[in-house]
């Protein structure tokens, strides 16, 4: 019971240390020629993200035995303005309406608004980066790279039935999980790691990525106001997500038919026909189980590492995965 207060408040500590980083870094671009791009920006960087890609890279940190925080913390405010200017331009593929519990940057302001807001973020979180050694920059880049080959990827997947788990996994591993993988592995070599802890730490970010994505994806079929997105974007948008390849696969004859007449015309109603037929291809469960597997591997990279109490937080993370709700 004590370790766990202890743990709970080195996330706590943390997450303190990140927000008021990211605060003072929104701060000091509110004087200056940046003000009117930063004001544009700030609505949905302080609107309350979970942060976990820069809690994830401080605790790398001290994983990989990182002794002065200081010198990763522009780093992990670096992967959350590149996370949210993401995340302003896949609102505005997406068409979705509400983020972080406020209206998407492009439903306030307008699409041009939003892709400048984005664009702003991208360069502030490259700038904030490019301090550190070259190889930290480009392997931000690449996963940078493939956050825009993944969502490429899904835009040509719209609508198409025939998307096999594979070609989720991809979309999964560009968008998602390349960025978690990048930050821990960066983190690591940032504090000093060798190429083998930074190794593990990369693929321990890849599982917990994937594994986030899964459960994101179920959360769009299944969550609630929590969320701070409305439920069903994935669906009214044609996005094939596990869950609805395994059942288009699963399922034969009358069942699969409706399946595939609700996927092209979704609307409100379809709701309990939608949750009934997931259900009877059981594809809530497989994808279940998957996370528990993802997770399950993403802590075998973990214990490659001494007990101590800062794994011990990060593995408490990875379990908070698959029982979060926002
Ligand atoms: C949303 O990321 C995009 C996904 C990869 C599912 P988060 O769920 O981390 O969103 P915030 O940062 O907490 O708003
Ligand atoms: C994640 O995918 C988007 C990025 C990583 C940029 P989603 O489209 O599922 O994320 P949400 O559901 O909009 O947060
Ligand atoms: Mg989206
Ligand atoms: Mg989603």
């Amino acid at each position: 019971m004590a370790e766990n207060i202890l743990e709970d408040s080195i996330l706590v500590e943390r997450r303190l240390e990140v927000e008021s980083a990211i605060e003072s870094m929104v701060e000091s671009s509110m004087i200056g020629p940046y003000s009117p791009a930063m004001e544009l920006a700030r609505e949905i960087l302080l609107a309350g993200g979970k942060r976990i890609r820069p809690i994830l890279a401080l605790l790398a940190y001290d994983l990989a035995g990182g002794q002065n925080r200081e010198e990763v913390l522009d780093f992990a405010v670096a992967t959350e303005f590149i996370h949210t200017a993401t995340l302003i331009h896949d609102d505005i593929y997406d068409g979705a309406k509400l983020r972080r519990g406020v209206q998407t940057l492009h439903e306030k302001h307008g699409l041009n608004c939003a892709i400048i807001g984005g664009d702003f973020l991208f360069v502030m979180g490259f700038g904030l980066g490019g301090r550190y050694e070259e190889r930290i920059v480009r392997i931000m880049a690449e996963s940078c790279a493939g956050i825009a080959a993944g969502e490429l990827k899904q835009i040509q997947h719209i609508s198409d039935l025939s998307t096999t788990p594979e070609d989720y996994y991809e979309i999964v591993r560009g968008k998602t999980a390349g960025p978690f993988a990048a930050g821990a592995e960066c983190a690591a070599i940032i504090a000093g790691a060798t190429e083998e802890e930074a190794s593990h730490l990369h693929e321990f970010g890849m599982e917990l990525g994937i594994a986030f994505q899964l459960v994101d994806d179920i959360l769009d079929l299944t969550g609630d106001e929590r969320m701070g997105k409305p439920r069903g974007t994935d669906i009214h948008e044609g996005k094939m997500t596990l869950p609805i390849i395994h059942a288009l696969t699963l399922l034969h004859g009358e069942s699969r038919r409706t399946l595939s007449e609700i996927l092209a015309e979704f609307n409100d109603n379809s709701w309990d026909e939608l949750e009934a037929l997931l259900e009877q291809g059981n594809s809530f469960e497989y994808c279940r189980i998957l996370i528990q597997n993802h997770l399950e591997r993403a802590l075998n990279y973990l214990y490659k590492f001494p007990p101590s109490r800062v794994r011990d937080v990060l593995e408490e993370m990875t379990q908070q995965v698959m029982t979060r709700n926002e």
